[in-house]
């Protein structure tokens, strides 16, 4: 049976804390901002927030912050919209090494707080308590610690331009507690705005709609103003300042970049509009007005961040030919996936980044055909039989929904077995009934918290007929087991047939494809993720003068041929991986660099050592934390 309005699960839990969802309005205009309800089930419970949301929760932050470059570090004042349960005493924020100056209420009156014990592990920092005393509004004075996990303050060496200093934020998944005094947890949803002050010439962007031009103080600063008026999960605030310039794509789309690299960067995501129109054709309209991207200098820790309405991205994937803009799919995807509909708990982030993956490639097979959609789903596919085979059908962690504690293992699971899932039923059901399930799971869902039982519940209630077809579909294997269900669809193994073959006559018999150089870049990588692992430096000798491989443009198959290189103790590739890790700050690349130097031994340990040394102090804090633990002191 088909159910239009809300799920059973949300409306119990509305009606579970009506006394929140109506509570009176508040002093200021607050009342008709949108409030966003929480999920009160158990499997929502948060385990990464020492908020009690049902007792008191944040509806709004407005931020009034000023970046100094010199000290690194933001400092000014958060106010607090507070819905609270009536008599609730006190709110519970989340904070990581933020030095707090004074709370006040709404009307200037001094209100008790009390920092709890930090819990280093995993960065989960330490509870802000607030005494409430009847207050709906808070006003904290702090500064952030010089050495906030989500900011990385670049000195202008460390930009293209070389010559003023560059800031970005990275949230995801509980980095912004140590620049924000809030409540950061995805399911407890709040909107924003923000005034931020920088000095000249730099630009402020964030991820919320800038109100007007910029304000010149007079002292060699600028005040710039943000809003974001829906409710977004609180890791999704960023924030990027730098000598960046903006030039635009379509009449809702465009892209920052700092000057030197802005052309190129316009190029590469020349398709973004077209995106936006594929991806509303599939899933709806898109919700957040304008759809703008920045790309960043190369030590952002992450190919992309799908920031609303400012998608950071990293410059690695500018390859000239747009074949790396499955990202901007992706992080666009997420608007949708992620954004709109937000996993409650992070043990759940397969809702965000599975769905996700899935989207992603049904916009890169309706702005690039059917051939490269399925190549990239190929290759996904091939991430998962990896991993599995690495890790066993049974690992706990290879499950989509983790249980708190579990190994992590990475993408291959939350990303590739979520996209797979997805695909799995799209393919057995039919596209007609899927897409028109994952639409409204979108609308029915917007702008609120979702879990694992909670989709599974609106699949048993809009996606499939009877019970029967829920079992034949394997649902609850799919997301709550680990390994792979049986009734997986597979990639067309049509989809490689020429590399697959290329890879066989290279095994056999040395023999290098000519007709590389024409395949497109999911079929390059498929050769070199496919070849024999175990190469001498005269069968790397050949490949690299044949293919090209030390000067590939494109740095997912420069990537891959470092790999490749350094696993065989490959000497002419050390200089290349050297430049590359001194450049490029992007966990992906930087970790499994580092790890394949690390698991050579006497041979690759040194050098692993020696280049880490040089450029550890140039990582953003989340690449820094992976390769810490890879690389070992003497
Ligand atoms: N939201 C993620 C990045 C992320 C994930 C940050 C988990 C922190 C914790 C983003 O959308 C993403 O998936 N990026 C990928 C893109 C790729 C799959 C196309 C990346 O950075 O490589
Ligand atoms: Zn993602």
């Amino acid at each position: 049976m088909r159910r239009l309005a809300a799920p059973l699960a949300l409306l119990l839990a509305s009606t579970a804390c009506t006394t929140m969802e109506t509570a009176p309005p508040m002093a200021n205009s607050a009342s008709d901002r949108m409030v966003s309800p929480i999920l009160t089930r158990p499997d929502a419970v948060d385990s990464a927030t020492y908020a009690k949301p049902q007792i008191a929760r944040v509806t709004h932050v407005a931020l009034d912050l000023a970046l100094d470059f010199d000290a690194k570090r933001v400092s000014g004042a958060a106010e607090l919209d507070v819905l609270a349960q009536p008599g609730a005493e006190e709110i519970v924020l989340d904070s990581n090494g933020l030095e707090i100056a004074r709370v006040t209420d709404g009307a200037g009156r001094e209100l008790q707080y009390q920092i709890g014990e930090t819990i280093a592990e995993g960065g989960k920092g330490a509870p802000l308590t607030i005494a409430l005393d009847g207050a709906q509004k808070l006003r904290i004075e702090y500064r952030a610690p010089a050495d906030a996990d989500a900011l990385q303050w670049l000195s202008p060496e460390q930009t293209k331009g070389g010559v003023h200093p560059f800031l970005f934020s990275q949230g995801q998944a509980i980095l912004n507690r140590t620049w924000i005094p809030t409540q950061d947890s995805p399911g407890i949803r709040q909107t924003w705005e923000a005034r931020i002050t920088a000095p000249k010439p730099l630009d402020v962007v964030m991820s919320g709609v800038r109100q007007g031009e910029p304000e010149d103080l007079g002292d060699g600063r600028r005040a710039f103003k943000f809003v974001m008026d829906k409710p977004v999960p609180p890791y999704l605030i960023a924030i990027a300042a730098g000598d960046i310039d903006f030039k635009a794509i379509g009449p809702r789309t465009g892209v920052w970049a700092e000057p030197a690299t802005l052309d190129r960067a316009w190029k590469e995501v020349g398709d973004t509009e077209d995106m936006v129109v594929a991806a509303e054709q599939l899933y709806g309209d898109y919700r957040w007005g304008r759809y703008d991207m920045i790309v960043l200098p190369p030590s952002f820790p992450y190919g992309g961040m799908e920031n609303p309405v400012m998608t950071f991205l990293t410059p690695t994937f500018i390859a000239g030919d747009r074949s790396n803009n499955g990202l901007v799919a992706h992080e666009l995807a997420h608007s949708w996936s992620g954004n709109l509909v937000t996993n409650a708990v992070w043990e759940d982030s397969w809702l965000n980044e599975g769905v996700t993956s899935y989207f992603e490639n049904r916009i890169v097979e309706a702005v690039y055909g059917r051939k490269r959609a399925e190549q990239e789903a190929a290759l996904s596919f091939a991430a998962i039989e990896e991993t599995l085979a690495e890790v066993g059908m049974d690992a706990p962690g290879s499950a989509l929904h983790h249980e708190p504690g579990a190994d992590e293992l990475g993408s291959a699971i939350t990303y590739d077995k979520g996209h797979f899932f997805m695909r799995t039923l799209e393919r057995t059901i039919g596209r007609e009934r899927f897409d028109a399930w994952l639409r409204q799971w979108f609308d029915n869902h917007a702008f609120q918290p979702a879990t694992s039982e909670l989709i599974y519940e609106d699949m048993l209630a809009n996606l499939v007929s009877s019970p029967a077809e829920a079992q034949a579909l394997k649902l609850r294997e799919w997301i709550f087991e680990p390994g792979l269900p049986s009734n997986v669809v597979r990639p067309d193994p049509a989809a490689f047939a020429e590399v697959d073959a290329a890879v066989s006559a290279y095994t056999a018999d040395g023999s290098i494809p000519a007709a590389y150089s024409g395949w497109s870049a999911a079929e390059q990588m498929r050769f070199l993720d496919n070849i024999p692992k175990t190469r001498s430096a005269e069968q790397l000798a050949a490949l690299d003068s044949a293919l090209g491989l030390s000067d590939a443009g494109n740095n997912e198959i420069l990537f891959l041929w470092l790999e490749l290189g350094l696993m065989n103790r490959y000497e002419p590739a050390v200089p290349k991986a050297e430049e590359f890790l001194a450049e490029v700050g992007r966990a992906k690349f930087v970790r499994p660099l580092f790890q394949v130097l690390w698991d050579e031994g006497e041979w690759g340990q040194p050098i692993a050592r020696r280049i880490y040394a040089k450029t550890r102090d140039s990582y953003h804090a989340v690449a820094r934390a992976g390769v810490d633990r890879i690389v070992k002191a003497d």
